[in-house]
């Protein structure tokens, strides 16, 4: 069956089908008095002025048309919520002081072992909808608030349960996400080692491999072994890295071709040209930077220097409990010094590549999947300007509207 979208105000869209690098991220394909035909789920055609024939026509009173985003890094998964916390932060306490105190990740550890995991699934699934309300069609979830095998597994049993439901779901093992209380380091690091990422990869629970490489948390050195052994395995590495303090978690994710580099917002001049020499994506995430109120990186640099941006929402109950990736995008722009056109390339076709789903999503174009939001806005500089409010009218997910 074919269907066309037609009277849209303007379709605005990345094209090609890798990430792109540089200025070039800025360039858009925009079409005015635009349509969009659909078949089966995926984008047969799309064009400007007079619509051609279909067996259903979609009126889109006007408004822009962009390809569904993309949020290629969130922590989904989670037990309880920590509103405690915020107290705690109006005092001037920092993220680290909080966790040092058994606060942070590791007060979400203690409840997501507590969590039933249909209660865990159902919770997820409601943050998943809310999501896709908020224009986001696909969707990367990382585990590392269970700290143990059987943790672990549960929330990567939800999210593959979220991925038969909804496709389109990435799943990745953080469990190098903390060191788990009163465990020696170096045992704990083993135990992942030898233990958790064979069982994890073994029983196809995840399709990345992550680590939370910064200051007090897993050095350089027990990152770079983390991810090996999760490449060994089969996972394709990402990492967090320049959080809290460069501690050479750029080169680390170069060295070992790691597909993301994730954070970024202490990262300078050396660490931007790792990740160019090592083809390295950056993942930005604006929305976290403003709410631990910390620099927010230098988009502006990475983009000029010819590195991948990509920006996602970074959603978890400590330091961003927000997941509208369009907040983030406005911060990001804001923040980061980057039009309009080039966070939308960030939060749509770089997002697809730092979660391996480029080839079929991302953009708006001919043999790509039918992922698409109308919003309720005239043009994208409108999208990023209104910001506060959701401004997704109908979302569509392979030609299914599933929101709006
Ligand atoms: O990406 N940086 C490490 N982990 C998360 C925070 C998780 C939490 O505070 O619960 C992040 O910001
Ligand atoms: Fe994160």
């Amino acid at each position: 069956m074919k269907r066309v979208f037609r009277n849209i105000g303007e379709l605005s869209t990345a094209t090609g089908s890798a990430a792109i690098g540089g200025r070039s991220q800025g360039k858009l394909l925009i079409l005015h008095n635009a349509w969009l035909l659909e078949e089966d789920g995926v984008i047969a055609a799309i064009g400007e002025g007079n619509a051609p024939e279909a067996d259903e026509s979609v009126d889109c009173f006007g408004m822009l048309v962009t390809p569904g985003l993309v949020d290629c890094h969130t922590h989904l998964v989670f037990g309880g919520w920590r509103e405690h916390e915020l107290a705690m932060k109006l005092q001037g306490k920092t993220y680290l002081e909080i966790l040092a105190a058994g606060g942070g990740i590791l007060s979400t550890v203690r409840e997501t072992r507590k969590a039933n995991e249909d209660a865990l699934y159902e919770k997820t699934r409601k943050l998943f909808l809310e999501m896709l309300a908020h224009g986001t069609t696909a969707v990367e979830i990382k585990s590392g608030y269970g700290l143990d095998l059987e943790t672990e597994r549960k929330q990567l049993r939800v999210v593959k349960r979220l991925k038969d439901e909804f496709h389109d779901v990435a799943a990745t093992f953080l469990g190098a996400h903390a060191f788990p209380e009163g465990m020696d380091h170096e045992a704990y690091v083993e135990l992942l080692c030898n233990e958790m990422i064979p069982a994890i990869a073994e029983e196809r629970l995840a399709d990345f491999v992550d680590a939370f490489c910064d200051d007090g948390v897993f050095s350089a050195e027990q990152s770079e072994r983390i991810l090996n052994t999760g490449k060994r395995f089969g996972l394709v590495p990402k990492l967090h890295a320049d959080e809290i303090r460069e501690i050479g978690g750029t080169e680390t994710a170069a060295r070992v071709g790691a597909i993301s580099c994730d954070h970024l917002s202490e990262t300078g001049k050396e660490g931007i040209r790792a990740l160019k020499d090592g083809g390295v994506i950056a993942v930005m995430l604006p929305a976290t930077s403003f709410y631990l109120k910390k620099p927010y990186g230098n988009f502006r640099g990475m983009i000029d220097a010819g590195v991948p941006v990509a920006v996602a929402t970074d959603m978890n109950p400590g330091s961003t409990p927000n997941l509208s990736l369009p907040f983030a995008m406005t911060a990001g722009c804001l923040y980061g010094l980057i039009t309009p056109a080039e966070m939308l390339t960030a939060a749509t076709l770089n997002g697809a590549a730092a979660i391996g789903m480029a080839d079929r999503l991302g953009t708006l174009e001919a043999g790509k999947q039918a992922d698409f939001v109308v919003w309720d806005a005239e043009n994208l500089d409108q999208l990023i300007y209104r910001y506060g409010t959701n401004r997704a009218a109908a979302v569509f997910k392979r030609g299914v509207r599933v929101s709006g």
